[in-house]
Parts: structure tokens; C-alpha cells; sequence
């Protein structure tokens, strides 16, 4: 099993494959249809994305400049349409991104990120109002992670962590 069962009751599914804990770590995504990420950056990290099957949309957005007020909206800078076998490239100084099966089939897509992550800004609203994130699975090594299996399952794998300081605490999604 590489990936937890893609209930109805989530967005999708981060799977963690294999990892060296140091160097790289590679991850399986099976995403529902019309269910996206939210925006995100990747934290001294770069990030390679293969679409395996179905298709994802990124959309990538600017940093929000250091002034701006927290409704600010994310400026839009693109937005690219990745199908199978397709791979897309993210890192913090192309700006922020978010993903997306818009598609009327699941779609699956596996991520290396070199070096592993842990903590990331999320901006949930599309707007320069940051929260932060952690990292986290629904399965590890084809295991279920324990506490999501079954109905508990969160609509989101990477629920909101503390606030950003100064920023107020986000709704959840
Ligand atoms: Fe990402």
C-alpha cells in the first residue's frame, strides 16, 4: 500500500514514500476531484512534482511585499495545467503555489523535496495574511499513520499549527 485510502472526507492524501531525513524525501499525493492545497511556500527547499496520473493545476502567486496589509489578495502569476507525466519545478524564490485537481478523475502526483521539510506559511485565504503549517502524512512506509485512520480522517492532512507571530489565528478550511 502506498497511499491511505482516498476517503471523500479529504482534500487528498500525502503519503510519505521513503525518506533519508537529511537529504530528500519523497511523498505520494492522491488528490479527490476539485480539491486543491492551499497556498504554500517551501522553506529553503526545492521541490520536483511528477504528475502520474489524472491532472493537477498550479497556480503560482508573488510574496506579498513586506508592507502589505493582511487582506491584501496574492497577486497571480501563472497558472499551468500539469497531466500524466508532466513535472513542475517550486522553490521560495519562484514565489508561492497551490495545487489543484479541477479534473472529473483522481488524480496522483509524487513530490521530492530536497532536504525535508517541516514547517511552512500557508495563506489560506489568498491573501498576504500567513499562518504556518507542519508537515504531515495520512501513511508512512505504506502504514497507516494511526491517528488518521478511519472516519477521523481531517479534511486537510496539514490542519493550521500556531499562528504566524503578528498574524491573527486562521479559520480552518
Ligand atoms: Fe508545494
Amino acid at each position: 500500500m502506498l497511499s491511505a485510502p482516498l476517503s471523500q472526507a479529504v482534500k487528498y492524501t500525502r503519503n510519505l514514500v521513503t525518506t533519508d531525513n537529511k537529504y530528500w524525501t519523497l511523498l505520494l499525493l492522491c488528490w479527490n476531484t476539485n480539491k486543491e492545497s492551499p497556498v504554500h511556500n517551501h522553506p529553503d527547499c526545492e521541490c520536483f512534482v511528477r504528475c502520474l496520473s489524472g491532472a493537477v493545476t498550479e497556480t503560482l502567486y508573488a510574496w506579498p511585499p513586506a508592507d502589505a496589509p493582511p487582506t491584501a489578495p496574492l497577486a497571480e502569476i501563472s497558472h499551468t495545467v500539469c497531466g500524466a507525466g508532466g513535472v513542475t519545478f517550486m522553490n521560495d524564490s519562484k514565489g508561492l503555489h497551490k495545487l489543484a485537481n479541477n479534473g472529473a478523475e483522481t488524480a496522483v502526483t509524487l513530490h521530492l523535496y530536497f532536504p525535508p521539510y517541516q514547517r511552512f506559511k500557508m495563506f489560506l485565504d489568498c491573501t498576504a495574511k500567513a499562518s504556518e503549517g507542519s508537515s504531515c502524512f495520512h501513511s508512512k512506509y505504506g502504514a497507516l499513520v494511526d491517528n488518521l485512520a478511519g472516519l477521523g480522517l481531517p479534511s486537510s492532512p496539514c490542519a493550521p499549527a500556531a499562528p504566524a507571530v503578528g498574524a491573527p489565528e486562521p479559520a480552518s478550511k
